[in-house]
């Protein structure tokens, strides 16, 4: 049988945490700037990082559910 290659793009809504993006990414920031990351990238559901739209952990100290 023939495996199938897959190009999707895999992203993870972590329980109470950050939206998970695997892959090599190119986000361009609300001020234009372009930032590139590869392996898994965290962005902030909770609102309270303060290095958005990266999560810096702080879902954790406010013990955010979502
Ligand atoms: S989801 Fe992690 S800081 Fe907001």
């Amino acid at each position: 049988m023939e495996e199938k290659e897959t190009t999707a793009t895999q992203i993870i809504v972590a329980n109470n945490g950050p939206l998970k993006v695997k892959g090599n990414l190119e986000i361009q920031l609300a001020s234009g700037e372009i930032v590139t990351k590869e392996g898994t990238t965290g962005f902030c559901r909770c609102g309270v990082s303060e290095n958005k739209p990266f999560c810096d952990g702080s879902h954790r100290k406010i013990e955010w559910i979502g």
